[in-house]
């Protein structure tokens, strides 16, 4: 294996965490165990034709029973921190009310045990498994899913916020909103633009409402956010293209960006969406405050103008470019320019990377699962934040998407996105050549001395 590992890790400031990220009902199985209620992709897996596979999160990594050996995975990697999400409907079965002490319990242990092996959680409150009661009571669509929130967000940061000091309230609004309510390929499975555009707005304020909730169980918290974003490219040169480009960033990128960072709405994007709603939607001196952003970054888009639709834009494929398995672009540089810009136009006081991956077809070969690729996918898109990092950016942490394969929504258990390999019919793991790779990487950064600038 080419050894840039060294080189690399000393491109990064002493203090850079480099982690992994998972998600709840990705990983962990347990579906209706010691007392969970039913969620919404619970609902959605059993409906048929939503999942490519068939397949449901029933089981998934059966991580909800053996998270023990993944916490001793992790630490065999080096991981300085880790990132996961709390099941809503495991700690709060019926969406609010009484409380199941036995899903708290459980996010207890993990958290301890992370800390016991010098992992610092990161703790996700919101990755998509609404619980399916409030789903039955208008899900994110209704106003009240907003206060139900902050509810459950004081439960979980008085139960762990002794012992967890980073947070994010939701894992990509947007893909929520559109995903799962314009889409709807991704649960509940809606299909209405104007809900879409509604549920937006109603995840924004979740994320006031969590925040301060947080806040005020624990005063030294550190709250964020992790955003799906992508720089949008014009197809070609024509003012046609470009300004189609314009209206998917701003419906992407924009729509989430400028209201958290205190500007509102961005006034193009409401007047593109005004057939949608009677009244605009009013966030009345909202803001994020925001102690990091989180930057979800898989691919870049191109885009050109169309005829019809919401945004009257269309994603391009590029002819030839490289790809993933799960079909989507390579492109590190997009990382850089998006990290730069994020800096430049929004100025957060911090980021982190909350999630970078691809899917490979990993095949396991003499006890062992090579995936050159996937370190040339990674190399590249860390030596892309590394450059961003020198340019001024205040990175602070990079989590690979993900630890290991997992249950990834619509595509069930078909696309493999892990440091580790999972083999679904015994659960055993196996670390990949990409595990060990940033494992040697993480432990490179350790050894290195201390950074300057000048690097
Ligand atoms: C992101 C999701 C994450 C995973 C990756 C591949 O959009 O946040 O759960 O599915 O994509």
């Amino acid at each position: 294996m080419t050894d840039d590992r060294g080189p690399l890790a000393h491109r990064f400031p002493t203090g850079f965490r480099f982690g992994a990220a998972t998600a709840a009902y990705q990983i962990e199985g347990g579906h209706d165990a010691d007392g969970k209620g039913p969620s919404i992709w619970d609902t959605f897996c059993r409906r048929p034709g939503a999942i490519a596979t068939g397949e449901t999160g029933d089981v998934a990594c059966d991580h909800y029973h053996r998270w023990s050996g993944d916490v001793a995975l992790m630490r065999a990697l080096g991981l300085d921190a880790y990132r996961f999400s709390i099941s809503w409907p495991r700690v709060l079965p019926r969406g609010a009310g009484a409380p199941n002490e036995a899903g708290l319990a459980f996010y207890e242990r993990l958290v301890d045990e992370l800390l016991a092996n010098g992992i610092r959680p990161f703790v996700t409150l919101y990755h998509w498994d609404l619980p399916q009661a409030l789903q039955d009571a208008g899900g994110w669509a209704s106003p009240s899913v907003v206060t139900a929130f902050g509810t459950f967000a004081d439960l979980v940061a008085r139960r762990l916020g002794d012992r967890v000091s980073d947070w994010m309230t939701l894992n990509e609004p947007e893909v929520v909103a559109y995903a799962g309510h314009a889409a709807g390929v991704h649960a509940p499975g809606i299909r209405d633009f104007a809900t879409a555009v509604t549920v937006s707005h109603h995840l924004l304020l979740a994320h006031r409402a969590g925040a301060d909730a947080i806040r005020a169980a624990a005063p030294a918290a550190r709250v964020g956010i992790a955003l799906n974003l992508s720089p949008c490219e014009p197809a070609t040169e024509s003012a046609a293209d470009v300004e189609a480009a314009r209206r998917m960033d701003g419906s992407l990128n924009r729509w989430f960006l400028d209201p958290l960072f205190g500007r509102g709405y961005p006034a193009d994007i409401v007047a593109l969406y005004a057939p949608y709603f009677d009244r605009a939607p009013e966030l009345d001196a909202y803001d994020g405050r925001l102690d990091f952003l989180g930057v979800n970054y898989y691919t870049r888009r191109l885009v050109r103008a169309a005829a019809d639709g919401p945004l009257r834009a269309d994603r391009v494929e590029p002819e030839g470019a490289e790809r993933t398995a799960i079909g989507w672009e390579v492109h590190p540089d997009s990382f850089r320019a998006l990290l730069v810009r994020l800096h430049r136009n929004y100025g957060p006081e911090q980021l982190y990377v909350t999630e970078n991956g691809a899917a490979y077809d990993d095949v396991v070969a003499n006890d062992r699962v090579d995936d050159p690729e996937r370190v040339s996918f990674l190399a590249r898109h860390l030596g892309a934040a590394a450059d961003a990092i020198a340019a001024g950016v205040p990175l602070r942490g990079y989590f690979v998407w993900t630890l290991m394969d997992n249950f990834e929504w619509a595509h069930g258990t078909s696309k493999r996105f892990g440091l580790v390999h999972t083999d679904y019919p015994t659960q055993r793991r196996r670390v990949k050549s990409s595990g060990e790779w940033y494992r040697d990487l993480i432990a490179a950064q350790r050894a290195a001395p201390a950074w300057t600038a000048a690097r």
